[in-house]
Parts: structure tokens; C-alpha cells; sequence
């Protein structure tokens, strides 16, 4: 193992508008679950402007923001935190790239979605980010660490 990838991180996973609408909850939830990442936060929430732009700020300057802003506002989006060992990069990996049509079948972008504009999720990109992220997006309270129960024989 590299070094790095032995540290329990935590990221933001955000079901974008898209998702949400074409009933893909339930199928990009149990990619992060199966891969054996642990849940602790998760809610469904419309967002504010204020919140979108401060949570994509690095491109405001981009030619694409307003309507950035615009899509991931229009309608609810489902917001997520997990934890675990290397779980920033790996979510980036079961994400798949930004551009779906440039991302590897098996991937969540690359199996689900076709547009960079409608690629059905985010995830954050440092574990710094991933930080800034759940702050942002969760109050106090609503996020929960938990130890799953040991179920030997699964009885
Ligand atoms: P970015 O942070 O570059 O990608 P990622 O979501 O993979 O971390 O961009 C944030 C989002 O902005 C991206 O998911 C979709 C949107 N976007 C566009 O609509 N058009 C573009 O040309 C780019 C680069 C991003």
C-alpha cells in the first residue's frame, strides 16, 4: 500500500439534479457501499445560489458557471458524505472523468451519463476539499460516525 492511500479520509458524493431525476439513487449509493466505503451523511436538498456558488467558486470565471449554477439549483439534489481508506481518490475513480463520453465503462459517468453537463455527479478532489465540502453542504448534527455491528455468520 502506498502510504497516502492508508489514511481514512472523508469526501463530499453529490447526486446532481440529473441523477436524482432519472432515478439513479439507489444504483450510484450502492456503487460507494459495495466498494465497502462507510455512509455518514445523506440528505435531499434543494440548494440555494449562494451555496452552489460557493461550492464551485474555483469556476467562476468559467464560461459555463451560469449554467452550472442554474442546473444544480433547478431541482433537489441528494447530498452524501463517506468515509474511508483513500475514499477521495477512489470515488474519483468509481466517478469516472468529467467528460462522460470520455469515461471507462464501469465507472458511474462512464455506465449512466453522456454530457459534462449533465454527468450525474461530484465528488470531491483533495481530502482538503473533501473537508470544505461536508461543511459546506451538512449542519452540525447531521452528520453521524458509526461502527458497523460484526456479523461473523451473517445470522
Ligand atoms: P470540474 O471540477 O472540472 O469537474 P469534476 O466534476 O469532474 O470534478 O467541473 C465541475 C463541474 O462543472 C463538472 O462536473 C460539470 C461542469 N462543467 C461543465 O459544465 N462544462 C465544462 O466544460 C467543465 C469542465 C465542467
Amino acid at each position: 500500500l502506498v502510504a497516502s492511500m492508508e489514511e481514512v479520509e472523508e469526501t463530499y458524493i453529490m447526486i446532481k439534479p440529473d441523477g436524482v431525476q432519472r432515478g439513479l439513487v439507489g444504483e450510484i449509493i450502492s456503487r460507494f457501499e459495495k466498494k465497502g466505503f462507510k455512509l455518514t451523511g445523506l440528505k435531499l436538498f434543494q440548494c440555494p445560489k449562494e451555496l452552489a456558488e460557493e461550492h464551485y467558486k474555483d469556476l467562476q470565471s468559467k464560461s459555463f458557471f451560469p449554467k452550472l449554477i442554474d442546473y444544480i439549483t433547478s431541482v433537489p439534489v441528494v447530498c452524501m458524505a463517506w468515509e474511508g481508506i483513500g475514499v477521495v481518490a477512489s470515488a474519483r475513480k468509481l466517478i469516472g472523468a468529467t467528460n462522460p463520453l470520455n469515461a471507462e465503462p464501469g465507472t458511474i459517468r462512464g455506465d449512466l451519463a453522456v454530457q459534462t453537463g449533465r454527468n450525474v455527479v461530484h465528488g470531491s478532489d483533495s481530502p482538503e476539499n473533501g473537508k470544505r465540502e461536508i461543511a459546506l453542504w451538512f449542519k452540525e448534527g447531521e452528520l453521524s460516525s458509526w461502527t458497523p455491528a460484526q456479523q461473523p455468520w451473517l445470522t
